[in-house]
């Protein structure tokens, strides 16, 4: 498995393999991987010929009062774990690579306007603003025929979906479900956060879910009294603080006062000072 860590060199990798007649595929994470990601790469694995994984923990997304110097780094045991699924290539560039003019005089943007005006758009201002910015950067310099990413943070993959169709950026994004540990819990990089309690407490975002869909198919249509009840099975434990519950038409992201065709219910909790999104998408 390559690292590379300048973009002449990974813009190089992939000419190589372009020239020879493959299909790039492209996983963008900001490392400390879990079965999540690997669940990503493997399925680039299958459907494409070379896999870059791009690792970067991107500031742009980040706001001013969040994680991002906690934000959990092990790059040792990520080759390890990429290098397992047949990675080819792992491309993870400095700040000064991806930002060599700096952050306050960086001047291009790529915004995403109305499907991010929910959710974590409207509980993470800028946030999406960051995540599409670098996301075409790095579709940019990968070229990737394909690119894949995780349910798990279905408003980012909608949106970028979107982005791909509207800039027409000619390459397939490929949405992939959510992994989960055995209790539910759904992975992410950020569980590492939680004390024992707090591990224990966050059970109840799938368990909400789950009444959710479990409602809907014993002919629950009205959204209000769904969103009401997964609100109460979430503050009825004191440990978690709720951000947002929000329930809304899929792809558009629109609310809806009675539930037909896709549908995703999308949660924002914290227990402590950790942060946890969770949703579900149930076809009605
Ligand atoms: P990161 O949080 O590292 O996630 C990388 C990819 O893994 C994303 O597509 C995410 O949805 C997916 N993922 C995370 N947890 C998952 C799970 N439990 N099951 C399935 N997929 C999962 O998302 C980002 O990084 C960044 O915003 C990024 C897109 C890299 C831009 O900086």
């Amino acid at each position: 498995m390559h690292i590379h860590r300048t973009i002449a060199e990974i813009r190089q990798f992939v000419r190589h393999f372009k020239a020879a007649g493959k299909t790039i595929g492209l996983v963008p994470t900001m490392g400390y991987f879990h079965e999540g990601h690997l669940a990503l790469m493997r399925e680039a694995k299958k459907t494409c010929d070379v896999v870059v994984v791009s690792l970067y923990v991107n500031p742009l997304q980040f706001g001013p009062k969040e994680d991002l110097a906690q934000y959990p780094r092990d790059f040792e045991r990520d080759c390890t774990m990429a290098r397992d699924v047949g990675v080819d290539a792992i491309f993870t560039p400095s700040d000064q690579e991806m930002y060599p003019q700096g952050f306050s005089t960086f001047s291009t943007f790529v915004e995403v306007t109305g499907l991010t005006a929910r959710l974590c758009g409207q509980s993470r201002p800028g946030h999406f603003r960051g995540v599409t910015t670098v996301v075409t950067k790095l579709f940019n310099i990968v070229t990737p025929d394909r690119a894949f990413f995780g349910q798990k943070d279905a408003q980012q993959a909608i949106v970028i979906q979107r982005m791909a169709r509207d800039l027409n950026m000619g390459l397939d994004v490929t949405i992939l479900p959510t992994v989960r540990e055995k209790d539910g819990l759904a992975m992410s990089s950020r569980n590492v956060y939680l004390t024992g309690e707090q591990r224990r407490d966050a059970l109840v975002l799938n368990r909400s879910l789950c009444t959710f869909r479990d409602a809907i198919q014993e002919g629950e249509r009205d959204a209000g009294r769904l969103r009401g009840m997964i609100m109460d099975m979430i503050t009825a434990v004191p440990g978690a603080q709720p951000d947002y519950v929000e329930i809304l038409a899929v792809p558009d992201l629109q609310p809806l006062e009675t539930l037909q065709g896709r549908v995703i219910a999308a949660l924002a909790v914290r227990f402590g000072k950790t942060r946890l999104i969770d949703n579900i998408i149930v076809e009605v």
